[in-house]
């Protein structure tokens, strides 16, 4: 099979000369795509994917695209035991134009590497990274889905690869890169969720993983979800670990409100993970020139300002959805409902702003998105 770099441009060339040539072994046998009003979240995976390894003589090595197909993983691979591992989760989007862009890629590389740190996984070359994410989406750019809202989801992931069952720092890993066309999130409109506060369950305390995109935090969360969906509740509201007060998270996505004027979330103080859409909601609300608090609020202040008529709004911020309105809360057996149960407008504003720059209907001044290279088929 050929050895090709991953673009030809000049630009191209002098970053094959800093990193490794990545090898590309297509697949023979395309899948069927979907069509994309059936798409759901990450069910249906594209016809490639990326890998590479590294080992403690050779560092990151053996970059490769081959064929999307299982791994086969020794038993005793510390990853299934320990969890040593890290992920990141980033979309790309065809616009009207067709140009598929990737959003704010550098920022969730930046948040892998830090996610690498704190699970004492090697850090990745930043731009090796980017490289993998365009290299991959360019080759299978015809996976990204056209209908409004659609989009094609990345899912960048180390794990631990030694062949050994003692708790240590894992001396081998795996990168792999793998896409999924999603749907649209809100197919059928925007609509408020129900959301429990618990006072019970914990998903991080200050000093853990909380901040870092490791497995174990979910693992950590799935107990708690299941007694909010029974309840009849879409998430869990976290609190903080050690006073159960402080909002941290809301299900896997970060909290935000409004109270009278002032637009507040909690501040990135260790435990929870700081979200990429996070930054850019705060981004938006100051450009906008709101005024914006990253500080410590507790569910009494909320349940407070709901019960004076001064919450106005209240919504999550993630990838997955970009902003999720949240229409009550359960505490304590009482309903908090919030702006009667819609959707606030400074909500719908900041999804109609950010899924605008996204699709590349509007402006990107921020420098959010980059279009997709050219795929090496193509370029070859
Ligand atoms: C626990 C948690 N919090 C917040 C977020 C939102 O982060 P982002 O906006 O980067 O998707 C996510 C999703 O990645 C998450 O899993």
């Amino acid at each position: 099979m050929p050895k090709t770099s991953a673009h030809s441009s000049s630009v191209g060339k002098l970053k094959v000369e800093r990193m490794q040539q990545i090898e590309v072994i297509q697949t023979s046998a395309p899948k069927p795509r979907p069509a994309d009003e059936s798409l759901q979240f990450g069910k249906v995976f594209t016809d490639h994917m990326f890998v590479m390894n590294y080992d403690a003589g050779q560092g990151w090595h053996s970059a490769r695209i081959t064929p999307y197909q299982p791994f086969s993983l020794d038993p005793a691979s510390s990853v299934l035991h320990y969890a040593q591992s890290v992920f990141d989760g980033l979309k790309a989007f065809r616009g009207q134009d067709d140009v598929v862009r990737l959003f704010r890629a550098p920022a969730h590389i930046a948040r892998l590497n830090r996610s690498c740190e704190k699970l004492c996984i090697p850090t990745l070359d930043p731009e090796l990274v980017e490289e993998s994410f365009h290299a991959l989406v360019g080759l299978d750019r015809d996976w990204a889905p056209r209908l409004p809202g659609t989009a094609l989801y990345l899912r960048p992931t180390v794990i631990a690869a030694d062949r050994y069952i003692g708790v240590r720092p894992s001396l081998s890993y795996l990168y792999f890169l793998i896409l999924s066309p999603v749907g649209a999130y809100y197919a059928e409109g925007m609509s408020p969720v129900k959301i429990l506060v618990s006072e019970k369950h914990v998903r991080a305390v200050k000093g853990g993983l909380g901040d870092a995109k490791t497995s174990g935090n979910y693992a950590a969360s799935l107990y708690a979800a299941e007694e909010a969906h029974h309840a009849g509740y879409t998430q869990v509201l976290w609190l903080d670990g050690v006073h159960h007060r402080y909002i941290d998270e809301v299900g896997t996505m970060n909290i935000m409100m409004k109270i009278v004027d002032e637009v507040i979330t909690p501040p990135l103080s260790g435990t929870i993970l700081p979200g990429v859409t996070r930054d850019s909601v705060l981004t938006l609300a100051r450009d906008w020139g709101l005024r914006v608090s990253e500080r410590p609020i507790t569910i009494d202040e909320v349940v407070k300002a709901a019960e004076d008529g001064t919450l106005a709004e209240m919504w999550g911020t993630g990838t997955a959805a970009v902003v999720s309105p949240v229409g009550e809360l359960g505490f304590r057996g009482q309903r908090v409902v919030i702006n009667n149960g819609n959707t606030g407008a400074l909500t719908t504003r900041l999804y109609e702003a950010i899924t605008a720059i996204q699709y590349g209907r509007a402006p990107d001044i921020h420098g959010w998105t980059q279009p997709v290279r050219q795929s090496m088929s193509q370029a070859a």
